[in-house]
């Protein structure tokens, strides 16, 4: 819709006065000063702001998902595969996914509609530590488990120190605990790779300071407004 009518729609002027208010710089949408009343903006998805203040088309809702394998962490999916969005259907917004788990991988997901949210949590230059439960093949090592914890090479350069904590092992499978703040695609999988370990599970437990807890798969349940400005704050640093 046009940014002016929205602006009226949101109360903060009349149409007449948004107008003005756009022409004069007062406005901007995700982070540009818009001068030109005939914008078109997506109230669902821009975030639009008068001075200081952003306008909301409508409440913000922020969701921890313990997201099943199965299931593909983003709206739509090609190939028709379920996606995480279905199982916050019941709620009244359409949410997104908050970064991504692989299609195989459980846990620990956020979901929410605010487009801020997502680019604070999401955005690289921000470290919020990712905990995982993995269970790879084979007996890792203590060697190969400070190789992990150092850093390993992988195709787009080393990654950077994570914590490990080794919790079973034997010739089979080993299970640990990998903590890591980089958010690279596959990245548990491809470090464990590197040490020659296949993941066979990989699930998200931890988040920030968020934790999966008691929560079944393919439940979800309302972030607190004091979990959601936490983890604003965790994101900062
Ligand atoms: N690392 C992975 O390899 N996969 C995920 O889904 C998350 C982290």
């Amino acid at each position: 819709m046009r940014l002016a009518k929205y602006l009226a729609q949101s109360g903060v002027a009349s149409r007449r006065h948004a107008e003005d208010l756009i022409r004069a710089g007062q406005v901007t949408v995700n982070g540009t000063v818009v001068t030109e009343v005939v914008t078109l903006v997506d109230p669902k998805t821009d975030s639009i702001k008068v001075g200081n203040r952003r306008l909301y088309a409508e409440p913000l809702f922020y969701v921890l998902l313990n997201k099943p394998a199965g299931y593909i962490s983003t709206a739509h999916d090609p190939q028709g595969r379920p996606t995480v969005i279905e199982l916050t259907a019941d709620l009244p917004v359409r949410l997104h996914p908050v970064g991504r788990l692989d299609f195989d991988t459980e846990g620990l997901l956020l979901l929410t509609n605010d487009g801020e949210f997502t680019n604070l949590v999401t955005h690289p230059r921000y470290q919020i530590d990712k905990k995982y439960l993995v269970k790879v093949k084979g007996y890792v090592t203590d060697e190969e488990a400070a190789h992990l914890q150092q850093g390993v090479e992988v195709e787009d350069g080393m990654t950077a120190p994570a914590i490990i904590k080794l919790r079973n092992r034997n010739q089979m499978f080993t299970e640990m605990e990998i903590t890591i703040h980089e958010g690279r695609k596959r990245q548990v999988k491809r470090m464990c790779a590197a040490v020659g370990h296949p993941v066979v599970n990989l699930t998200r437990t931890g988040l920030g300071f968020l934790e999966l807890g008691p929560l079944k798969t393919g439940e979800y349940r309302l972030l607190s407004s004091d979990e959601v400005e936490g983890i604003k704050m965790a994101a900062w640093g």
